[in-house]
């Protein structure tokens, strides 16, 4: 079997991606800086296009240790940058023509901390530096950016605290309407929505085939039923959430049901693949102990791969940890791809010796035509879906980011399709309806096979 070679080439690709990810947040974020040294301090992305603004509410300003009145303020301060403006930024500094990213002119300073100074006032007495302040920045330069504040003092020895509430969005110059998702996600929610019509043009198709074809109905095919209708309830809290998040810039609690249909989704996509691989009620009522053991390892490290989900998604791009999860959620994931594929191959192998060892050549034949097609296909739409989709992420430009998901979708849907046609209720069931001929025919095939097995 070509299974080890393909999972090592999936897993190699994977790890190749792993850093080169960037998904669009976008939403109003609160970060909160607590002593901290670190000169850059990234908060957030967003795609911005020609009428976009930056709201900065930022409290509680304070230095450890605290900063004495005559404090360069200007070395403090909050600034956009698209990634190709910090590559140059980052050569100005190696060269020496600015000592901190806030004097370059290729960034887009929001607010710098000398504005924090009271106005000088005429008695003299001496006013508090203010320690919190508000700022809303216009962006007409379209483009994706990232949030970031720069420490340029000494080297980190001055370290700072602060709590950051920041929105992006950007403004539709004919309704004046905000718009709090990236340019490039804001078809999301209409996509999604698409898709989820899909999902229940499918789901009654399912249940009429269900109902006509009665008799040869199995569980198995219930359990598809109830698959498609997670997928279609996923997609459509997915559509609600974006579009509560584009509006609005909060998901109003629909991202809490966008995560349980999910994880409820993501548990019964693969469970449906392994039972479909063992064949189990279809050939076989019963599920043998490696197989159990197979969902005994896959269904737990949905869970994770699910928290792994909620904790990324939440927490956006810059937050600490978000890597680890990130690595945790594609390991977890990996693992649980190559584990679904066992069950297949196993079947292939028992199907192999079975049309060695009894005489019904041609229905071996077609069993295992079916399931090698199938272990084809899976393998296909995981690294479509895993791989690919990413790559497309990171090729494509920020406009379109929404290709990639898109892309996801449609392998998926057409995953699913093939599943389902391939795996449908039959009445004449032609494993039995078959001559002297093909069985001879098949049988010769069933040798050619055997020779060139690995
Ligand atoms: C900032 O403060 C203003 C005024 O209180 C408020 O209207 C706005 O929503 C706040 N923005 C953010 C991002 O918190």
């Amino acid at each position: 079997m070509a299974a080890p070679p393909l999972a090592a080439a999936l897993l190699g690709a994977f790890l190749a991606l792993l850093l080169l990810v960037s998904p669009a947040a976008a939403e109003i974020r609160e970060t909160v800086i607590r002593a901290d040294p670190r000169t850059i301090i990234p908060l957030d992305e967003f795609g911005f296009s020609h009428q976009g603004i930056l709201e900065l509410n930022v409290t509680g300003i304070a230095f450890d240790p605290p900063a004495s009145p005559d404090l360069d303020l200007s070395q403090f301060g909050f600034f956009l940058s698209t990634l190709d403006a910090w590559v140059h930024v980052l050569r100005q500094l190696q060269d020496l023509d600015v000592t901190c990213a806030l004097q370059s002119d290729l960034v887009k300073l929001a607010y710098s901390f000398d504005r924090l100074k009271p106005p000088s006032n005429p008695a003299g007495v001496p006013v508090a530096r203010s320690s919190s302040f508000s700022v809303a920045f216009r962006v007409s330069e379209p483009g994706q950016y990232t949030l970031v504040f720069a420490n340029c003092l000494n080297g980190g020895d001055l370290k700072i605290s602060m709590d950051v509430s920041s929105a992006m969005y950007n403004v539709d110059p004919a309704t004046g309407q905000r718009a709090y998702l990236s340019v490039g996600a804001a078809a999301l929610p209409s996509i999604y929505f698409l898709f989820c019509l899909a999902y229940a043009a499918l789901v009654a198709a399912w249940v009429s085939i269900l109902l006509r074809k009665r008799a040869a109905v199995f569980r198995i095919h219930y359990f598809m039923l109830a698959v498609l209708v997670l997928k279609g309830f996923n997609l459509l809290a997915e559509a609600e959430d974006k579009s509560y998040i584009e509006r609005t810039g909060t998901a109003h609690g629909w991202d809490v049901l966008f995560y349980i249909f999910s994880f409820l989704r993501g548990i019964s996509l693969f469970t449906l693949i392994v039972l479909i691989g063992t064949g189990w009620s279809f050939l076989k009522p019963y599920l043998a102990d490696r197989e159990k053991k197979v969902l005994m390892v896959v269904i737990p490290l949905q869970v994770v791969a699910n928290i792994a989900q909620v904790v990324i998604d939440e927490s956006g791009p810059y937050a600490r940890d978000w890597v680890t999860w990130r690595q945790v959620f594609l390991l977890v994931d990996v693992v649980c791809c190559c584990a679904v594929l066992f069950p297949i191959v196993w079947s292939i192998k028992n199907l192999r010796e079975a049309a060695r060892s009894d005489g019904k050549a041609a229905v071996n034949l077609m069993k295992l035509t079916l399931f090698r097609q199938y272990y084809v296909v899976v393998i296909c739409y995981i690294y479509f879906t895993r791989v690919v989709v990413y790559a497309l992420v990171t090729i494509t430009s920020y406009r379109y980011l929404w290709t990639s998901d898109m892309a996801r979708e449609v392998a998926t849907l057409a995953f699913y399709m093939f599943t389902g046609y391939r795996f449908r209720p039959e009445v004449h069931n032609p494993y039995f309806a078959i001559d002297d001929e093909e069985e001879e025919a098949a049988a010769e095939a069933l040798k050619l096979d055997d020779e060139f097995e690995l």
